[in-house]
């Protein structure tokens, strides 16, 4: 049967990287990508979709017979700390949403972003484990624990094949974040790209999980595409990329852009960092669908840094 895919989110820096992939994968007429506003030309089906409303997504899920969703569309860490209860009404109403319709629509999969924003203070900070008391600082965090909980019970309970990722800071030059914690680790290529000296808003020790989007996107396609009896984690599986902080990355740029100058000026999301692992134990994503990632801090600067130079060259040839 041909997979129709329905994704929340779409604007965002991973659904609209998400979008382009499953394009590629399935084909135009496959994907139907969805958010608040149109502002991406994709090239797939595009509709209006505000996900708090049950009835819309009910309706695209009937209107293209929807066989899967990817229910990117949250609210992230920092933000998320500005407006805790509205956070909390965003991720979990959509979510709850997806998540009913897919049941009562028998949607075949359903793709669930969770994160290391899951772990509190007390979890081990280097290889945090797979499964460890989480008691995030965050709402963002806490909307995660109790989304990755739903996701578990849906299984358990209706047999809904919810399917999910605990993502680490991701990297990439396709999107910009919007919102998180590790921000920082993309707006850095950008002023270094455009010849301007970065301020960081964390300090240069600050360790934490991180992944370059092809590594991303590539580990959500193949959990989504893993065959069922092999998936033994039903809340959310750690993956992890590589592990820097901020002054190993400026200096893996400095080896391409010699002049970039880097200064640090920590603000509240050093508090949001700090309760997070520096690192995490991503054995059962590795040996239940042999996760492996592709990219170290190297690789991943001289593409971002080849990519974006690409990105605004055709910018100042357009202007
Ligand atoms: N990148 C996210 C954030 O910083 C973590 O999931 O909020």
């Amino acid at each position: 049967m041909e997979e129709k895919i329905l994704i929340t989110g779409a604007n965002g820096q991973l659904g609209s990287v998400l979008a382009n992939a499953l394009i590629e994968r399935y084909g135009s007429n496959s994907i139907i990508a969805t958010d608040l506003k149109h502002k991406i030309k994709f090239k797939c089906y595009f509709e209006v979709l505000d996900a708090t409303d049950y009835d819309g997504i009910q309706t695209l899920v009937r209107k293209y017979s929807i066989t899967q969703i990817y229910h990117m569309a949250a609210i992230l860490s920092a933000t998320g700390e500005k407006r805790p209860h509205l956070t909390w009404d965003v991720n979990m109403e959509t979510l709850f949403n997806v998540l009913e319709v897919s049941r009562l629509n028998n949607i075949k999969k359903v793709f669930f972003p969770s994160s290391i924003a899951v772990y509190g203070v007390d979890v081990p900070k280097t290889n945090a484990p797979q499964n460890f008391a989480t008691t995030p600082n965050t709402v963002y965090g806490i909307s995660k624990v109790a989304g990755e909980l739903w996701a578990n019970y849906y299984f358990n309970r209706y047999g809904l094949d919810v399917r999910s990722i605990r993502y680490p800071g991701v990297i990439g030059y396709q999107s910009l974040p919007g919102g998180g914690t590790t921000d920082y680790a993309v707006e850095i290529y950008h002023k270094a790209i455009n010849q301007e000296p970065y301020e960081c808003f964390l300090n240069k020790t600050t360790t934490l999980p991180m992944i370059y989007m092809e590594d991303a996107i590539r580990a959500t396609i193949e959990l989504m595409e893993a065959p069922l009896k092999n998936l033994s984690v039903r809340t959310s599986y750690n993956v992890a990329g590589l592990s820097f902080n901020p002054e190993e990355l400026a200096s893996s740029i400095k080896e391409i852009l010699p002049e970039f100058q880097i200064s640090y000026k920590p603000d509240f999301r050093q508090d949001i960092a700090n309760s997070w692992p520096e690192s995490i134990d991503d054995s059962k994503a590795r040996k239940d669908w042999n996760w492996k990632p592709k990219y170290n801090l190297k690789k991943i600067s001289a593409d971002m840094i080849k990519n974006l130079q690409l990105h605004y060259n055709y910018k100042t040839q357009k202007s």
